[in-house]
């Protein structure tokens, strides 16, 4: 059982002149180590919740609890130094440099200069930019996704233990918002914070959360749970719609390439023979052979058409280009590989970019197939344990 990092006890927010509260009485527990996402429709009281566990807004009552303290009054300006803040909209000062907008905690902690620049170099390279290029620039000469990457930066300078991420990942092109996604889950897995992350994004949610808290008006909780259980067994017809159709390809997104069998494909070097390439193409029952280079690393795929029209020409010069994932990749994200290629199989690669096997259309029916039936039982399991609770007697005579 993981600790309970957060509390937040009946937590409520009540606007001057408002008639509902934008926070009615939440109660929630924040597990350490983990990511929990608050999602819900805009105005629901994400961002009012967020200020209210760093006190940027006062509750007007209830309680916030901070590794089993009460700091619902405790110096907000000490607990903001151990709770990392990036707000909705990034917020980097404009007339500061890179440098000086990460450092803005550290110089309120007053760490030595030597202490700054090295954490501020550190913070740039973990997020994925070049510390000499870009330490002296200023927001502006920045793109979206690299401002939003050091808003990250900014908000991990003091190295907090529990990090507030509103909407972090908001304003920039899905194709940027992926790769910060994925590299966000990377540094996580390394750095283990406790994380409370606001999106309006279900997908969004269901990619990163290790819990998600669906919200609705008030900051009320629809449900709390696991990306997996919020799928697979909505606590109400609000969870539902709120997830949407499609709630078997998002599944997907809960299954990456590691966790299913891998099929085999027959290859080619790159320098073989094309009549002898040929000879395996037709000995196989495919349409097509992988071609690999000398590190077995996947070129291209050739079909018949293409091995007769060789010519001269190595085979990872014909054909046509492979869409290649990683054991890491969702069942999403390689479904869609797949989709937008010109020959539908994906091509899995090791650490190392050699082949490691293939994931075909039938592969992702078969995993879908098995996700349904395990469902299906796990709600069969839960209605028996639970018609079992409702006949055992309530006391003892
Ligand atoms: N400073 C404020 N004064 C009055 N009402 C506010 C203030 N901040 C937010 N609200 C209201 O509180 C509700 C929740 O807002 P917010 O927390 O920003 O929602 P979300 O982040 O989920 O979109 C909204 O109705 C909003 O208009
Ligand atoms: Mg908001």
């Amino acid at each position: 059982m993981t600790r309970t990092k957060i509390r937040l006890e009946h937590l409520t927010k009540r606007f001057p002149g408002q008639r509902a509260p934008a926070v009615d009485g939440l109660s929630l527990e924040i597990p350490e180590g983990e990511i929990v996402i608050l999602v819900g429709p805009s105005g629901c009281g994400k961002t009012t919740t967020m200020k209210l566990i760093n006190r940027l807004i006062e509750p007007t009552s209830g309680r916030i609890v901070l590794d089993d303290e009460d700091v619902t009054r405790v110096d907000p300006d000490r607990l903001r130094r151990r709770i990392g803040y990036v707000i909705q909209q990034i917020g980097l000062f404009p007339h500061q440099t890179i440098a000086q907008n990460i450092a803005t905690v550290p110089r309120l902690l007053k760490w030595d200069r030597a202490r700054i620049a090295k954490r501020v170099d550190e913070l740039i390279e973990t997020v994925g930019m070049d510390p000499a290029t870009y330490r002296d620039r200023y927001p502006k000469q920045l793109s979206g996704g690299q401002r939003q990457r050091i808003g990250v930066a900014r908000a991990m300078s003091a190295d907090p233990d529990v990090m507030l991420m509103d909407e972090p990942f908001g304003a920039i092109d899905p194709i940027t918002r992926d790769r910060l996604q994925n590299e966000f889950l990377r540094i996580q897995s390394e750095l283990k914070k406790t994380i409370v992350f606001v999106t309006h994004d279900i997908d969004e949610a269901i990619k990163m959360g290790d819990r998600i808290a669906v919200l609705r008006d008030g900051s009320h909780v629809a449900q709390y749970d696991t990306p997996e259980r919020i799928l697979v067994d909505p606590a109400d017809d609000f969870v539902a719609d709120f997830i949407g159709r499609g709630a078997s390809l998002k599944r997907l997104s809960l299954s990456r390439v590691r966790d299913i069998e891998l099929g085999e494909w027959p290859t080619t070097a790159e320098d073989a023979d094309p009549a002898e390439a040929r000879r395996t193409l037709l000995a196989s029952d495919k349409g097509c052979l992988l071609v690999l280079d000398e590190g077995r690393r996947p070129r291209s795929w050739v079909s018949s058409d293409h091995l007769a029209g060789a010519g001269g020409r190595r085979l990872s010069e014909v054909g046509l280009p492979i869409a290649v994932v990683t054991p890491h990749a969702t069942l999403s994200d390689t479904l869609n590989e797949m989709l937008t290629a010109r020959y539908s199989t994906a091509v899995v690669v090791d650490e190392s970019g050699a082949y490691a096997g293939v994931v075909e259309i039938d592969t992702i029916n078969e995993a879908i197939r098995g996700m349904r039936m395990r469902e299906r039982s796990a709600a069969r399991d839960r209605l028996e344990a639970e018609s079992g609770t409702a006949e055992r007697p309530d006391r003892a005579p």
